[in-house]
């Protein structure tokens, strides 16, 4: 497995979380919204230099699971969706640097769906390391919603795979619930062969690091 040297750029300050208001959707806001991240219909042509994604990092972070998997994965192009623009501005830099033709990362927030992401056109979506959102009024802040998943479902091709990991017992109920709800065929993985990417993310890098467990899901919705 190719490795991305990351100590070889600066790495901004950021703060955990962004303003409270873009992870809910822009129609929902009452007042227009300086630093809300813009909701394109078509994906904008400076992304991905006009090329089409085949797979989706949805809160891609620091982006060290996207870039890693771009640079192992060169036939695959790889879209980055993260609502900390200064994250995008990382990623982008480090794309440039290792001069990767096949990632990007986009300054967006998933609230809004995917509307610039066509029907069948996605082999992989990955969804790793959410935001919690433990307390019951901030619940609706967490990217995945039956709606989230309904947009999966319709941007990922017929073999295509959802793959969904966190360290958090709540949210892996959450995340099942919905799934099952959604009539989704959900299959936890043990082994990393079985998991199949060979890459970690920052977040699965830390809990490696601090043996904190964590759940591996590869979901695909069902047929019949
Ligand atoms: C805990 S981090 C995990 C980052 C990365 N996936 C990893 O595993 O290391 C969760 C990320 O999701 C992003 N995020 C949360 N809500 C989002 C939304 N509505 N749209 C896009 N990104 C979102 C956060 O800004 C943050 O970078």
């Amino acid at each position: 497995m190719k490795r991305i040297t990351f100590a070889k750029y600066d790495k901004p300050r950021i703060r955990h979380h962004s303003n409270p208001n873009v992870y809910l959707p822009l129609e929902q806001q009452k007042v227009e919204l300086k630093g809300y991240p813009p909701v394109p219909e078509e994906l904008p042509t400076d992304v991905l230099n006009g090329k089409q994604p085949t797979c989706l990092d949805i809160g891609c972070g620091m982006g060290k699971f996207m870039l890693e998997y771009a640079l192992n994965n060169p036939q695959d192009i790889v879209l980055g969706l993260e609502v900390r623009e200064i994250a995008v501005r990382y990623i982008k830099d480090i794309r440039d640097g290792e001069e990767l033709h096949n990632a990007d990362a986009m300054w967006y927030s998933v609230a809004n769906g995917l509307p610039f992401i066509a029907d069948n056109s996605i082999e992989k979506v990955f969804y790793f390391f959410a935001d919690p959102w433990f307390k019951k009024r901030h619940v609706k802040r967490r990217a995945f919603s039956v709606e989230l998943l309904r947009e999966i479902g319709r941007v990922l091709t017929s073999d295509g795979v959802l793959y969904v990991m966190t360290d958090v017992p709540e949210l892996d109920e959450y995340h099942r619930e919905i799934l099952a709800q959604e009539k989704w065929d959900v299959q936890e993985v043990q082994s990393d062969e079985q998991w199949g990417l060979g890459i970690t993310t920052n977040q699965e890098h830390f809990s490696r690091l601090k043996d904190i467990p964590y759940t591996r899901l590869l979901c695909t919705p069902r047929t019949n």
